[in-house]
């Protein structure tokens, strides 16, 4: 008597852009070895694109498999890829999946950030898997290494440069002590800053990859809208300068911190350019890498690097959980869900604990430096360094004394950081503050 083969796991793909055409292709071509990872025949049903037409011809797929109904191809799979971003239609054909009985993976993080809670709620109720590793840093395994790896460990900060088209730029301006706006034009030039680069260079990226590591290292939802933002475009080559004059790099980072409050643990995540030393392990990632640091109390301190985006790497994080989601179709059960149990409570951003690089330029007479102590004694913030260097300016053939001062403070909450430099830009004797920045990574 002949046992029928079982039937192949169902995988359908929304949308053929960079990624997915990659996800197509190492799909069909390791599809033999995916398949004895999986214990079980793998064979792609379909792929959903916008229009139909197209040269596709580096897919290498039967081309009755592209189709414009994803609404219908969703309910014909055991497992949908989402590759297609944005909010909507993309939320309702994962929901209809799900409620379909197909697992999703999805690199959306856009999605995963503002509304993750109801897709979670979908793939609990279908009792079906929910993955998304390539949501966040690309092909670097850094979601399943939180949420499974290090589940039995308390983490205490994540600290990741997780987009790396600002990576690329601050590099750039950081080797080539040029400004911010031609480095951008460079970057677009080499294919690493979008036309529109908003996005990136504003930090909504990098915000929406935040609440995304917060939610799961601090089993706390935390939505993109309750991440602190500012992106690069005030970065200037005066900051980069003073950030290397300390030994730093200006680094766009990803914060999220686990900090104790008065009334209890609260959570703190932010998205800003900070300075960190090049000693610092994140200090050394160049180009448009992307890293995430990660300190746990058990563990200690873990660094994850690798590829942030481009076709094939996020290919990679996307057919790691295809794999993940179809073993569990095979031996039955799925895969941790959503964990929200400690639901902290999320702090705003005066309320966090930062420190400050500021470099003044003022007058040199006496009592300058003690008005600007005072400054920085009247909001309770603690001076780490000073360090003064007297500059000359040559105005118009008069020659005018003053001096450079650079000021690092200790931990200070953020609110009474800012208002210091606001009453030091008050100052009569601070001609002016040339470079405010934070510090990270002591
Ligand atoms: N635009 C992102 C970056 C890649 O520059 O890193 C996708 O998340």
């Amino acid at each position: 008597m002949s046992v029928a083969a079982p039937a192949p796991l169902r995988v359908a793909l929304l949308g053929c852009g960079v990624v997915g055409s990659s996800v197509a292709r190492l799909l069909t071509h390791h599809r033999e070895d995916l398949s004895a990872r999986i214990g079980r025949p793998v064979e792609l049903v379909g792929i959903a694109v916008r229009r139909l037409g197209r040269d596709r011809s580096d897919v290498p797929v039967d081309p009755s498999l592209f189709t414009t109904d994803a609404a219908d191809l969703v309910t014909r799979a055991d497992i949908v890829v989402e590759v297609i971003g944005g909010i909507e239609p993309t939320r309702d054909l994962l929901l209809t999946a799900m409620k379909s009985g197909a697992a999703v993976v999805s690199a959306n993080k856009a999605l995963l950030a503002e509304d993750g809670p109801t897709l979670y709620a979908a793939a609990d109720d279908a009792g079906v898997d929910l993955y998304y590793e390539a949501a966040v840093a690309g092909a670097i395994p850094i979601l399943r290494p939180i949420r499974d790896s290090l589940a039995g460990d308390t983490i205490t900060k994540v600290i990741g440069i997780v987009n790396g088209t600002t990576n690329f730029v601050l590099d750039k301006m950081d080797t080539t002590g040029a400004g911010f706006a031609e480095t951008v034009e460079v970057a677009q030039a080499l294919g690493y800053a979008e036309a529109d680069p908003s996005a990136d260079i504003e930090g909504f990226d990098a915000a929406a990859k935040a609440a995304i590591l917060a939610s799961l290292a601090f089993h706390t939802r935390v939505s993109s809208a309750q991440v602190h933002r500012e992106g690069i475009t005030d970065v200037t080559a005066a900051d980069i300068a003073a950030a290397d004059a300390m030994g730093c790099v200006v680094k766009l980072l990803a914060i999220c911190e686990r900090v104790a409050t008065p009334d209890g643990d609260a959570v703190s995540v932010r998205v800003h350019p900070a300075m960190i030393p090049r000693t610092h392990p994140l200090g050394s990632v160049r180009d448009a890498f992307n890293a995430v640091f990660v300190e746990a109390e058990a563990a200690g301190q873990l660094m994850f690097y690798g590829r942030g985006a481009g076709g094939d790497p996020t290919a990679s994080a996307i057919l790691g959980d295809v794999v993940e989601v179809a073993r569990h179709r095979v031996n039955g059960g799925r895969g941790a869900g959503e964990s929200a149990y400690a639901d902290l409570p999320v702090l705003p951003m005066g309320a966090a604990q930062t420190r400050y690089h500021i470099s003044l330029d003022v007058a040199d007479r006496p009592g300058v430096l003690a008005a600007v102590a005072t400054a920085f004694a009247d909001h309770g913030v603690s001076i780490e360094t000073v360090r003064q260097q007297v500059v000359d300016t040559d105005r118009g053939g008069q020659v005018e004394h003053g001096a450079n001062l650079v000021v690092v403070t200790h931990r200070a909450a953020d609110a009474a950081l800012s208002a210091t430099v606001a009453a030091l830009d008050a100052l009569d004797t601070v001609r002016e503050v040339v470079s405010v920045m934070r510090v990270e990574g002591e």
